[in-house]
């Protein structure tokens, strides 16, 4: 029986064994490849993408991990535990992923600790993603998809691109910007911006340009800031994410369309937030309060100033008026 030291280590080696019999799945399996494979392949990507993720495929069946698991001298214990394998209320064991194609999480480090597969139905009532669950390996609130892969570029590019998805950290790696992370699943939470702040200060979020996306941005950058990062953000056109995007206008038109339309935190919200508001005086007045409430978060107080001249100069306020707006929010927090 194939059992390390420890609990924990065990759940990492039955990790391991999972993702590796996803992927010989996707790429021997019969099914794999007419079903898993080809799906990722008609979305567009690379085989070498495919590999540097190490995707799988989960076969539309009951108990096809449980067995290879099982077969070779894995307890369905550390299965259970991992949450790879279910038990119901009948006492019957089950796999989780079934029929879907695999994406394993790693943690920083390299190690499975997870997985997230996605449906290959367009069925409304099957949810798109299954996520493992939380185990004594895998905190979700800590991990950032993608991060394994991206960690040497964003201590090199001293940038990191947050996206929400998994397909959009694939697609910008394929895209050739390989410092990419996504908080999957979660609302973005304050570890996974110390977790960024470990290799770079620098911030550029690059989430759907939906309803949902624009909230979950505007966030973002707020929480980004109080952790005193930078923070810019591009955002994308009718409804795209940057996976969509991406493959709409290729690689190269990609790379330029993020170079061209990064904006820094203070504008992105103006430009957001004017929208919405039209002409109406009293939502103007309103989003002036908004941003300088972002800017009171920043923690040092000479880029704080900086981005109250900006603020001035892009809302047409006065920058003393401002600063009064700024210490009034700021002495009301203590
Ligand atoms: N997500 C999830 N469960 C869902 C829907 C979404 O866990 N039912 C998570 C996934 O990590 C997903 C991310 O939230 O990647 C963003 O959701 P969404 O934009 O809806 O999915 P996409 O990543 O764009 O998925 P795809 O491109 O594969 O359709
Ligand atoms: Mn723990
Ligand atoms: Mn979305
Ligand atoms: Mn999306
Ligand atoms: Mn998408």
């Amino acid at each position: 029986v194939l059992e390390a030291n420890n609990a924990r280590e065990s759940l990492y080696v039955v990790s391991l064994y999972a993702a590796n019999y996803f992927a010989n799945e996707l790429w021997t399996g019969e099914q794999g490849r007419a079903i898993g494979l080809s799906y990722f392949k008609e979305r567009g990507f690379r085989e070498d993408i495919i590999k540097k993720f190490e995707l799988g495929y989960s076969p539309d069946q009951w108990d096809a991990l449980i067995l290879s698991a099982a077969s070779a001298g894995h307890k369905e214990e550390y299965l259970e535990k991992t949450g790879l394998a279910i038990r119901n209320e009948k006492g019957k064991v089950y796999d989780r992923f079934r029929g879907r194609v695999m994406f394993p999480i790693h943690n920083f480090t390299g190690r499975v600790i997870g997985f997230g597969g996605r449906t290959l139905k367009t069925d409304k009532n099957v949810p798109k993603y299954v996520n493992s669950p939380e185990s004594d390996i895998y905190h979700k609130s800590n991990v950032l998809y993608g991060l394994y892969q991206a960690k040497k570029a964003i201590r090199d590019l001293d940038n990191c691109y947050l996206v929400e998805g998994y397909a959009d950290v694939l697609s910008v790696h394929q895209a050739n910007i390989e410092n990419v992370v996504a908080s999957s699943g979660t609302s973005l939470t304050i570890e996974q911006i110390r977790l960024i702040g470990r290799f770079t200060q620098n911030v550029t979020i690059l989430y759907d340009g939906d309803a949902a996306g624009i909230k979950a941005s505007l966030r973002g950058l707020d929480m980004i800031l109080e952790e005193g990062l930078n923070v810019k953000v591009v955002n994308f056109p009718d409804g795209h994410d940057p996976d969509s995007y991406m493959h709409k206008v290729g690689a190269g038109a990609f790379k330029i369309y993020i170079e061209n339309n990064r904006k820094d935190f203070i504008l992105y919200k103006a430009d957001t937030l004017l929208k919405e508001a039209g002409t109406d005086p009293i939502k103007r007045a309103g989003i002036i309060r908004d941003i300088v409430e972002s800017i009171a978060k920043i923690p040092d107080d000479i880029k704080a100033s900086v981005f109250i001249r900006e603020c001035s100069h892009l809302l047409q306020v006065e920058e003393r008026m401002l600063m009064t707006e700024l210490n009034k929010i700021r002495s009301a927090k203590f």
